[in-house]
């Protein structure tokens, strides 16, 4: 079932989106490969780094065989250089328990490093089509802005945007849609209300409070 709001934020997305290499696939080694760049570090900044990935090593079994220092040295300038270990441990991982497939099942995908179920919601609807939901930053300021409710925590966020992925026909492109909103129109620091294609179906349309939304430093 398909609500008028999850059909204009489609209708938006599939007119709107940036075209991103990792959104012509469904190969799941890609997608996780993106999904771990692009947690702490910007697009413009994956962008030019996400094809190399796969010249440096082709197969999850590349990898996998790959020296500790050939992966971090391909991880170089892209921040946060744990997520490198963590990825050539989820590649022997993948060899070792998976026969060298990337898991299919959503519980097995959180089972490797540097997965969170949000990666694991993204890479599952993206590969698999499961009806997963997403909740990165970019998600949660959305879902707050639509019920209008700055303070709600994870777990609450987590329910709504459960009950949001599925009010759509296709997860994958659902979840791509509600991260492009966050990242673009339903901005942090400058929301386009007059450009949101939800902006009929959202609490805080044109009232958005970024005083009430930024989290102040822990004194
Ligand atoms: N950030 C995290 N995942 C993303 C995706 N698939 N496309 C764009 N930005 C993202």
């Amino acid at each position: 079932m398909s609500s008028d709001r999850c059909k204009a934020l489609l209708s938006w997305y599939a007119l709107h989106a940036r075209k991103l290499p990792w959104r012509e696939t469904t190969d799941p080694y890609h997608i996780w490969i993106s999904e771990i760049m692009l947690q702490q570090t910007q697009v413009k900044t994956v962008l030019p780094r996400y094809l190399g990935w796969f010249e440096a090593f082709p197969t999850i079994e590349a990898l996998a065989s790959a020296s500790a220092d050939d992966v971090l040295k391909a991880w170089e300038g892209l921040g946060y250089y744990r997520r490198a270990r963590f990825i050539h441990r989820s590649a022997q991982m993948i060899q070792s328990d998976y026969d060298g497939r990337f898991p299919n099942e959503f519980d097995d995908i959180m089972k490797l490093s540097g997965i969170g179920r949000s990666t694991a919601g993204a890479i599952s609807s993206f590969c698999f089509s499961t009806f997963t939901a997403v909740l990165d930053g970019n998600v949660k300021r959305v879902l707050k802005r639509w019920y209008a409710k700055p303070e709600t925590g994870d777990k609450e966020l987590w329910l709504l945007a459960q009950q949001a992925i599925e009010t759509a026909d296709d997860p994958a492109i659902w979840n791509q849609a509600m991260m492009e909103l966050g990242a673009t129109v339903c901005s942090a620091k400058s929301p386009s209300c007059e450009q949101c294609p939800v902006q009929h179906h959202c609490a805080s349309a044109f009232h958005v409070d970024i005083s009430k939304e930024i989290r102040k430093p822990v004194a």
